[in-house]
C-alpha cells in the first residue's frame, strides 16, 4: 500500500493547497488540519480514500466530546473515514490492512514518572491559555488529557493485542496525532518537560504494527522502532521555518 501522508497543514493560519500524490492508495491527514474544521472541504472529491485523526487543534475552545461528535459528522458528508478509537480493514491489490486510528493525547511521563508533575504544568499553560478545550463544562486540562491518554493507549494495546491467526487482516497500521516515542521528540528541542505533550513512550506497543504514523511534532521522522515502522510527515508553521523541506507528495509505501 503506498500512502500519502499529511499533518500539521494548520490552515488557520497557513496557505497550503493539498494535491494529490500520484501512485497513492490513501491519504491519511494525521491532525492538526484547521481548527476551524473547515479546511477538511479542501479534500472533498480526493481520487483515493481519506483516513483522518484529529489533532489536539481541533479541539481548541471546544468542548472534546462534541467537537469528536462535529468532526465525525463533517467526515461523514464528505464521505471520509474519521478514526477515533475506531479500526477498519482496507484492501489494497489483494492484502488486507488494518487501521487502527485515536488522537492518543500524552501521558506526562516521558521523562520518568518522578518529572511528571514538572511535565503537567509545562503543559498545562498551553492547555489551559492556548487550547481551552472542556468536557463537561470543565477545563480540558492536564489530568483529563492524561486521562484520555490513558483511555486511548488501553483501546490501542487491546486492539494490538488481538492474535494474528485466523484474523480479517495481514498488516496493522496505527495512527495518532501525537507521537509514540521519545524518538520523535523535536531535535530543535531535544527532550524537556514541554517534550512530554508531545510524545510519550509507547515502545511496547511496537512490533505489533507494520507502520506507526503520527503528527504533532512539526518536522519529520522515518525511523524504526521494536520493529515498527514510524513515520510524520507534519508540515508546520512557514515563518518559523517548519514547513522548510516538506514533501507534501511523498508517498510511504509498506
Ligand atoms: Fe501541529
Ligand atoms: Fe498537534
Amino acid at each position: 500500500m503506498r500512502i500519502q501522508l499529511l499533518s500539521d497543514l494548520h490552515l488557520e493560519t497557513e496557505a497550503f493547497e493539498p494535491a494529490p500524490a500520484p501512485g497513492a492508495d490513501l491519504l491519511v491527514l494525521a491532525g492538526d488540519i484547521d481548527a476551524g474544521h473547515d479546511g477538511l472541504d479542501r479534500f472533498a472529491g480526493w481520487p483515493v480514500p481519506v483516513v483522518y485523526i484529529a489533532g489536539n487543534h481541533e479541539y481548541d475552545q471546544r468542548d472534546i466530546d462534541s467537537a469528536t461528535a462535529a468532526l465525525r459528522e463533517r467526515c461523514d458528508r464528505l464521505g471520509f473515514t474519521m478514526l477515533e478509537r475506531d479500526s477498519q480493514v482496507m484492501t489494497v491489490r489483494g492484502r488486507r490492512y488494518r487501521l487502527l486510528g485515536t488522537t492518543l493525547w500524552c501521558d506526562f511521563d516521558l521523562l520518568g514518572t518522578t518529572e511528571r508533575e514538572r511535565c503537567m504544568r509545562a503543559g498545562a499553560y498551553f492547555l489551559e491559555r492556548v487550547q481551552c478545550s472542556t468536557r463537561d463544562g470543565q477545563p480540558f486540562g492536564a489530568a483529563a488529557v492524561r486521562e484520555e491518554f490513558m483511555r486511548c493507549r488501553e483501546w490501542l494495546a487491546g486492539q494490538l493485542a488481538r492474535g494474528r491467526r485466523g484474523a480479517q487482516w495481514d498488516e496493522t497500521i496505527v495512527i495518532t496525532h501525537f507521537a509514540p516515542s521519545p524518538r520523535s521528540a523535536d531535535p530543535r528541542y531535544g527532550l524537556q518537560p514541554a517534550s512530554a505533550s508531545f510524545c510519550s513512550d509507547c515502545e511496547d506497543l511496537m512490533g505489533r504494527a507494520a507502520l506507526w504514523i503520527h503528527g504533532h511534532l512539526h518536522c519529520r521522522h522515518d525511523y524504526l522502532a521494536g520493529g515498527t515502522r514510524v513515520v510524520c510527515n507534519a508540515r508546520g508553521h512557514v515563518e518559523r521555518g517548519e514547513a522548510d523541506g516538506h514533501e507534501p507528495l511523498c508517498v510511504f509505501e509498506i
